[in-house]
């Protein structure tokens, strides 16, 4: 038997700063729930936090981070590790959409503030805008593409308001373009993307890696109820280390290098989530493996359009 230990493991960004490779993840936290969930996790040792402004619940967040430190003189707010998120309908105004973060947050600046999707929404139509499909409102990437509103995100380094700027849900070709751009202030810190057994995008990992683009995992369990823990090979593993599924995912994030963002209302579940144990080589191929068999994406937005597809920008899907 292994006894999961809590990880206190941190990884180095581009810009000198290190980042523990847990979080709690916030995504689909409702206030109320999330201020206890971030509350319980910091009490417990997360010193990572996961949130954004489509999320809803940064004023949560920032109750919790405020409530904590002020119970806990011996942490200092530089011990925390706080992330958010610009909404693609902000993209254009990047200064505005950070300050009303921090408003919610009632924090003087994040750790980390990543663009969360590869195109621009239109703005004015609220945090969702969509057309009469359902399909996300984006902004034709020949009118304003990701890279222009990178060079306004990088702006909100050296006024302040963030310590580092990064990406979400950037695939290779465009995490490339990014990367191997000369014209623009600095490479993204963070990708962060869909991650886990099902979908454990090596390539872009690899890619990420070489590059000193940080990875972060999302949906590490499979999003909502955790379908990604009914994988046999899991149980299998879990049932061998005599640990939980969801330890067998985690520590293979970490295994990999890849900050992993957990989500979890669930104190006894925000408490597991946070240990790790160390697998045998041949176990995390077991679960390299996975995906030969089985591939899956659970969270994929209507935006009309292949985002996540292998080729670059703006190719219809019909
Ligand atoms: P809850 O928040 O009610 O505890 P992901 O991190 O992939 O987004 O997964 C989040 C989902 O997984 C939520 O439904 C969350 O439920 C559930 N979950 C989180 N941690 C665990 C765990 N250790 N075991 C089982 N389910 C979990």
């Amino acid at each position: 038997m292994v006894t999961p230990t809590i990880c206190h493991k941190t990884t180095k960004l581009n810009n000198g700063a290190s980042i523990p490779l847990i979080a709690l993840g916030t995504y689909k936290a409702a206030p109320d729930e999330c201020y206890d969930a971030v509350i319980h996790a910091l009490e417990f040792g997360y010193r990572h936090i996961d949130t954004a402004r489509i999320y809803r619940n940064e004023v949560s967040v920032g109750r919790a981070v405020n409530d904590f430190l002020k119970s806990h003189p011996d942490v200092k707010r530089s011990d925390l590790f706080i992330t958010t998120k610009i909404c693609p309908c902000d993209y254009r105004n990047p200064e505005f959409a950070i300050q009303c973060s921090l408003e919610r947050l009632q924090l003087d600046y994040v750790d980390m503030y990543l663009m969360h999707h590869s195109l621009a929404m239109v703005s004015g139509e609220g945090l969702m805008p969509a057309d009469e499909n359902g399909n996300r409102k984006y902004i034709p990437f020949e009118e304003f593409s990701y890279i222009d509103a990178f060079k306004l995100v990088v702006k909100l380094v050296e006024k302040g308001y963030t310590k580092a700027v990064g990406v979400c849900n950037f695939n290779l070709p465009k995490i490339k373009r990014l990367v191997e751009d000369k014209n623009l202030a600095m490479v993204p810190a963070i990708n962060q993307c869909e991650i886990h057994p099902y979908l454990p995008e090596s390539e872009l990992v690899e890619y990420c890696q070489a590059n000193g683009v940080v990875i972060e995992a999302y949906s590490p369990l499979g999003s909502t109820g955790a379908p990604v823990l009914k994988e046999p090979v899991l149980i299998e593993l879990a049932k061998k280390y005599e640990v939980s599924p969801a330890c067998i995912v985690i520590s293979w994030s970490v295994a990999r290098n890849i900050v992993v963002l957990p989500k979890s209302v669930t104190s006894t579940r925000i408490d597991e989530n946070i240990k790790v144990i160390e697998m045998s080589t041949d176990d995390i191929k077991k679960i390299n493996d996975i995906c030969k068999k089985t591939s899956k994406r659970y969270l994929n937005p209507n935006w009309g359009i292949d985002v996540y597809g292998s080729d670059a920008e703006f190719k219809p899907i019909n």
